[in-house]
């Protein structure tokens, strides 16, 4: 066998996520329509993979699907493998665990993650003690140590908060404390920091990105930001349509770009100061 071969092989055994010829209809009584076709991804152990697209083009679909989160209206045909494990395959027991203890998902609202009615320790612990079985009080001292990582300065008084009592920029980094808890080793972003005013959202960016190499995650990254995808991301995935337009290296993003669609996007694209 080839070395090259060999190579490939050790990189397709690796891949944190993949996803194959991803077709997704939404059924309703008057006919369906097709949202998602031929999805083809391939997102490595820790690399970071941009997905960028009009609104409408099917990113926070294809997150979902890959968690098989789609409501019972929705038709799914093609593969996902999560670390390994056939999502579509899977049982509900499986898919639960997989999901509990692989996966972090971090989406644009971060009040849409947690109970509102729950303080922040219960549903930061509640995954590992349901799921893993986890001692109460050991995932709470754990829960306290995840908030001080992403930069909660009073970690003991936030486990004690409700949701409501915290700012959006804070609340996302608990919700960040809150999925790498059980060690996942994919994090799912939809958006993560859409929501947050600019500093804020640089600084719960650089903390994903330091999560990411000091744990080597990897990271599926949905942002409009092409800037930011670029400066980022190992590889940056296009859709339109529903579909892969194309995939190119971050750094050679607004360079190599071919297709008429990225290239009308990244043309689109303001930059501070001045033209380009
Ligand atoms: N439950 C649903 N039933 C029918 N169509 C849906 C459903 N959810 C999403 N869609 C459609 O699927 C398409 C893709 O939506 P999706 O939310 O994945 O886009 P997106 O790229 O994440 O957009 P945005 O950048 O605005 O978040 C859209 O045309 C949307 O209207
Ligand atoms: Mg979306």
């Amino acid at each position: 066998m080839s070395e090259g071969i060999s190579e490939e092989k050790a990189s397709a055994a690796s891949a944190a996520l993949r996803i194959s010829g991803l077709d997704v209809d939404y059924v309703a009584e008057r006919g369906s329509t097709r949202v998602l076709s031929g999805v083809e991804l391939e997102l490595p152990q820790g690399k970071i993979l941009g997905l960028v697209g009009e609104s409408g083009s099917g990113k926070s679909t294809t997150i979902r699907a890959a968690l098989r989160l789609l409501g019972g209206n929705a038709r799914v045909r093609g593969s996902v493998e999560v670390c390994g494990a056939d999502v579509y395959g899977s049982s509900p027991g499986e898919l639960r665990k997989l999901r509990a203890e692989q996966v972090a998902l971090i989406q644009q609202d971060p009040h849409n993650s947690l109970n509102p009615v729950r303080r922040i320790g219960p549903s930061m612990c509640e995954r590992l003690v349901r799921v893993r079985g986890v001692d109460r009080a050991m995932a709470l001292d754990k829960a306290e140590t995840m908030l001080a990582a992403v930069g909660i300065r009073n970690p003991g008084r936030c486990l004690s908060q409700f949701p409501h009592q915290l700012s959006g920029g804070m609340l996302q980094r608990v919700v960040i404390a809150a999925g790498l808890m059980a060690d996942p080793r994919l994090i799912l972003a939809d958006e993560a920091t859409s929501a947050l005013d600019v500093s804020t959202q640089a600084e719960v960016l650089g903390l994903i990105a330091e999560q990411q190499r000091s744990r080597n995650l990897a990271v599926l990254f949905v942002t409009h930001d092409l800037h930011l995808a670029a400066s980022m991301c190992d590889t940056v995935t296009v859709m339109y349509g529903g579909r892969v337009v194309e995939s190119l290296a971050g750094r050679d993003l607004f360079d190599t770009a071919e297709d008429p669609y990225t290239r009308g996007l990244l043309q689109a694209t303001p930059i501070l100061g001045g033209t380009r």
